[in-house]
């Protein structure tokens, strides 16, 4: 049993994550504003080893106080997307980086960190190349800016570990459907139809519950992990934005896909990644986008609720 601290644990991932690491015995404390869907824990709150606050992470004497009583802190609140941080820059950086920055500062000898961050920092890549986590970072948004800052900062400190993570698809507590693979899919339910910008631009993925599974892993093999920073994502989801409308189509006959020439998409991720290095240490992402593709078909053609997205 761990004690672990998990901001933003009402989040997409974190919705996820908590429910998990109580699942495995674990006391989980979760700070989150709950900005989007307030529900995302409600079947968590009968558990005995959790513990909810709702607060604001920008308030660092708070989050000192509730950091010192873990062992593990899994800082994931943030304003996530692009998007999002252009319309709140002042508060981006706060959230982003700031924070973390207070986090590692008030980290006591034997408390660990673990940061996802995004390989959008990645920005656009060399042709016929994978991203190693050797690659200059060169991130094309504040967003991305943000977090490769707040990495550098992490690396500093010898007990973390940060992972750089594909874009996540997969169903949720608290759904998002801005991620590409879940916007894809929802399109395909809801109106038939998908169009795509810039075709051949290339990204790579990775399921929510495997993204879950590695947190897991890290937090039980953290000696042979620390230090380090990891790609992390599905290696055989290395592929074009076409190839995935083709994937959904495989599953929805009719779709139409639509591809757009002329007209260039705002968001310029462009790139293949290499995932070597984590798997070199054991842990290898296995659920594959025909699964996830299957499992949000049936999430969006029965649940027609309203998702809030960021932005
Ligand atoms: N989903 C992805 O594809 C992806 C990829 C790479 C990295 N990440 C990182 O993973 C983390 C979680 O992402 P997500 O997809 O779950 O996003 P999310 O937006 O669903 O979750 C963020 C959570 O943080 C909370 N939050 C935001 N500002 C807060 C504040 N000031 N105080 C308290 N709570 C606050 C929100 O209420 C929300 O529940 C982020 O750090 C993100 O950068 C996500």
């Amino acid at each position: 049993m761990k004690k672990i601290l998990i901001t933003g644990g009402g989040g997409y991932i974190g919705s996820m994550l908590t429910t998990e690491l109580l699942r495995l015995g674990n006391e989980v404390t979760v700070i989150d504003a709950l900005k989007y869907d307030k529900g995302s824990l409600d079947h968590l709150f009968y558990e005995k080893k959790f513990k909810f606050i709702n607060g604001d992470i920008k308030n660092f004497e708070l989050m000192k106080k509730i950091a010192e009583k873990n062992e593990f802190i899994i800082p994931l609140a943030a304003l996530v997307g692009a998007p999002l941080c252009q319309k709140n820059k002042k508060e981006a950086v706060i959230v982003n980086y700031e924070s973390i920055t207070n986090l590692l500062q008030n980290l006591k000898t034997k408390q660990k960190l673990i940061y996802l961050t995004t390989n959008s920092g990645y920005g656009v890549g060399e042709k016929n190349k994978f991203c190693n986590e050797n690659s200059i970072l060169k991130p094309i948004s504040l967003y991305g800016q943000t977090k490769c800052d707040a990495e550098n900062e992490v690396k500093r400190f010898k007990n973390t570990i940060s992972f750089r993570l594909a874009t996540v698809f997969g169903a949720s507590y608290r759904m998002r459907s801005d991620l590409l693979v879940n916007n894809f899919v929802q399109r395909a339910v809801n109106e038939n139809l998908i169009d795509v910008y810039e075709p051949n631009f290339r990204r790579n993925f990775i399921h929510i519950r495997d993204v879950v599974k590695a947190i897991i892993f890290s937090i039980k093999n953290f000696n042979k992990l620390k230090s380090e920073v990891y790609n992390l994502g599905l290696s055989s989801a290395n592929i074009t934005k076409i190839e995935l409308a083709k994937k959904i189509k495989k599953q929805l006959k009719n779709l139409k896909i639509k591809t757009i020439k002329n007209k260039a998409d705002p968001d310029k991720r462009d790139y293949f990644v290499s995932n070597a290095k984590i798997e070199s240490k054991g842990f290898v992402a296995k659920i594959t986008l025909d699964q996830g593709i299957r499992e949000l078909i049936q999430v969006f053609k029965n649940n027609k609720k309203k998702i809030i997205n960021n932005y």
